[in-house]
């Protein structure tokens, strides 16, 4: 059953196919629009049908021809009197000339009527592929042909390199006329260019009564023309013989077009059908695009131009943007303290999170290497949102970076930015003390190198204090504020930041700057900063880094007492016991002496009356064994109570309640605790 049905289906689909085909052979008329399978025309050349049906007689080769002749020859000048033999005919078809080169075409397309389809004798470039110089002319060659002529040659009488003519025997055209149409418009002729690259209609149509040869052009987008392009009398029995081949004939010589038919009609016996102009195969796209070349690449560079200028634009606005900064007049004499923003991001890499070396009270730092000398540095970035008091504060940075002590870390200079102040610093490669102190790696510092530290940030304050020009508070010295050089000398780092925040900027924190643990009590109270709330600070960090222990160690395991590191030295100290103390790590290998010294005076320092503790000057004589500490006026008042166990005296001025500032009223205002 499905094998009946499928050779049934077979049948029907041969039948219908060859319908066409038999209707187009058997009468003296055909219509192609386009040239598919049924068409019955044979190239020649280097002509060819693409895959949709445009025939292509000539690509850009040059000096090539390209041919269509119908198949079978055509009757025309007979004695019968069948009218499908008589010598009238009309035709019309529709052609497109591409040229390689706008403007300048080669050659022609001719529609011919031949008595031969071998052309084999025949020139190439101005002789169309048709006649060559011997034969050109004779009444011997039986040909008609009308050109589209895109070359002008003046041996031939060409008119203009744009024309329509008709040539009888040779190429000397018996009339001719540039290429125009007549229209019914507007009533007049209109010029067209054959070489737009735009698909063309033309009509042949001859009345052998009349013995009139009417061609007409226009383009595809009108109907036919009222008026012929040329109408010229001839009289073609005289030309014609028997037996005809209608077809075109096209050539390119040293210039070249592409030259397309794109749908043809014919009838020997009355007018030609019309072409169905809308369903003709179109022209390869390409090349179309080819007609205003310099047009389309100039519309593209110029939009390539515009994103190119406004993304380059938006790069370097973005750019400035990023590396944008804050300058001042009066900034012109820090010169050389003043870093540009953009060397410091690349220092930094960024400010890479990877480059991130801790974070204090006053901002992240971060660890950088300057490109042009390969040194390291740190960078504090402070936030910082107000411009008021920004002179005032960068004079004092700046000044300040002119001092020169062996235990202050070097300021280098600074850069100013919106909302941000970027303080330089010279680079400290083991970190700071607290690192050392309290973290479970086995690099615990020995006594030595306690004792030398100790000594260092002695010496560093007692400069701020006493032998820079002016008095300098430190107001934040605790352990992790002193940085450790390559050669393990302690350094105090973040001098005279606190001053940023009395010139008003931060409102919140006005008053009291410093740390939980090392605030002398009566700066919780006043607000003011003195030399004498410096020692009361330096004498916690004493006993921080003779005990190993913080100031205050909430997570303390013991008594409460031992919540407050100079609570449970004073204790121990009444007990007569003050070495054990000392910081277990250290496993009893320190000089008794100078433990026992760094103790009390830890303990001094941490006097609850600011009177009572030493200036920074005799604590460096205390250190460096040049003082000794029992000649101070309340020694045996305060360490002699202890060691005679009669602790009565020493007990109505404790440390303790004194030195351990109300938690709950200072926090609000405190900055920079941990
Ligand atoms: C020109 O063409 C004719 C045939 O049309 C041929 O007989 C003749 O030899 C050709 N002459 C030259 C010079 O090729
Ligand atoms: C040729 O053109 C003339 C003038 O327009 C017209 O009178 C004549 O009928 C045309 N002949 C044919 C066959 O179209
Ligand atoms: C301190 O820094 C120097 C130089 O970077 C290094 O050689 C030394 O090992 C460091 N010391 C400690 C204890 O980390």
């Amino acid at each position: 059953m499905a094998v009946v049905l499928r050779s049934l289906h077979f049948l029907i689909l041969v039948y219908v196919s060859y319908i066409p085909l038999a209707l187009t052979q058997d009468v003296n008329q055909f219509i192609y629009n386009g040239f598919h399978d049924q068409a019955n025309v044979r190239l020649d050349g280097i002509a060819e049908i693409h895959s949709n049906g445009l025939l292509q007689l000539t690509n850009l080769s040059r000096q090539e021809v390209g041919r269509a002749f119908c198949h079978f020859p055509m009757k025309f000048n007979t004695t019968s009197s069948d009218l499908t033999s008589s010598l009238s005919f009309s035709t019309n078809f529709v052609f497109a000339i591409v040229p390689e080169v706008k403007n300048l075409g080669g050659h022609d397309i001719s529609f011919t009527i031949s008595p031969s389809r071998d052309f084999s004798h025949a020139l190439l470039n101005r002789y169309l592929g048709l006649f060559n110089n011997s034969n050109n002319g004779l009444s011997t060659n039986h040909i008609l042909a009308i050109e589209l002529d895109t070359v002008s040659d003046p041996e031939f009488g060409d008119i203009t390199m744009n024309h329509v003519g008709i040539d009888v025997n040779g190429m000397k055209s018996v009339a001719s006329a540039p290429a125009m149409y007549f229209s019914n418009k507007e009533g007049k002729n209109i010029n067209l260019d054959l070489m737009s690259g735009n698909p063309m209609h033309l009509w042949i149509d001859y009345d052998e009564a009349e013995k009139l040869l009417n061609v007409t052009l226009a383009p595809t987008t009108i109907p036919k023309p009222n008026r012929p392009l040329l109408s010229t009398h001839i009289d073609l029995s005289q030309i014609l013989l028997e037996s005809m081949y209608v077809g075109f004939s096209s050539a390119t010589g040293t210039l070249a077009s592409d030259h397309y038919i794109l749908g043809w009609s014919f009838n020997k016996s009355g007018p030609s059908q019309s072409l169905g102009v809308s369903s003709l195969p179109p022209l390869p796209r390409e090349r179309k695009r080819k007609d205003k070349p310099s047009l389309m690449i100039m519309t593209v560079l110029i939009a390539v131009t515009l994103v190119l200028i406004t993304v380059i634009g938006a790069a370097y606005i973005l750019r400035r943007k990023k590396y944008e900064e804050i300058r001042e007049d009066w900034e012109e004499e820090y010169g050389p303290h003043r870093f540009s923003y953009k060397n410091l991001h690349k220092a930094t890499k960024g400010f890479k999170d990877t480059e991130l070396l801790g974070e204090g009270g006053f901002g992240k730092v971060y660890i950088g290497t300057l490109r042009s000398s390969n040194v390291q540095i740190a960078v504090k970035r402070i936030s910082h949102d107000s411009k008021q008091g920004m002179k005032e504060f960068v004079a004092e940075i700046i000044s300040m970076g002119r001092m020169r002590h062996r235990n202050l870390v070097q300021l280098l200079g600074y850069c100013r930015r919106r909302g941000e102040l970027l303080l330089v610093y010279d680079y400290m490669p083991n970190g700071s003390l607290d690192r050392f102190l309290y973290s479970n790696e086995k690099t615990n510092l020995n006594w030595v190198q306690r004792f030398r530290i100790i000594k260092g940030v002695a010496s560093g304050l007692l400069y701020l204090h006493e032998e820079w020009e002016q008095v300098v508070l430190h107001r934040d010295v605790k352990a992790s504020n002193v940085l450790l050089d390559a050669g393990l000398n302690g350094r105090l780092g973040d001098f005279g930041l606190a001053k940023l925040y009395d010139h008003g900027t931060n409102p919140q924190t006005t008053r009291v700057v410093g740390t939980v643990g090392y605030l002398a009590p009566e700066l919780t109270r006043t607000g003011r900063a003195t030399t004498c709330s410096d020692v009361y600070a330096f004498g916690a960090f004493l006993l921080e880094v003779a005990c190993g222990r913080r100031p205050i160690e909430l997570q303390a395991e013991g008594l409460l007492e031992q919540v407050f590191l100079v609570d449970w030295v004073t204790e121990c100290c009444r007990r007569g016991a003050i070495l054990d103390t000392s910081d277990p790590r250290l496993e009893g290998n320190y000089v008794v002496e100078e433990m026992e010294m760094v103790l009390k005076l830890g303990l001094f320092c941490s006097h609850a009356i600011p009177a009572c503790r030493p200036s920074m000057k005799q604590v460096v004589q205390f250190l460096d064994g040049d003082a000794d500490l029992r000649e101070l006026p309340y020694y045996s008042a305060y360490f002699g109570a202890f060691t005679s166990n009669e602790s009565s005296d020493f007990m109505s001025v404790p440390f303790s309640q004194a030195s351990a500032p109300s938690m709950s009223s200072t926090d609000s205002i405190l900055r920079g605790g941990r």
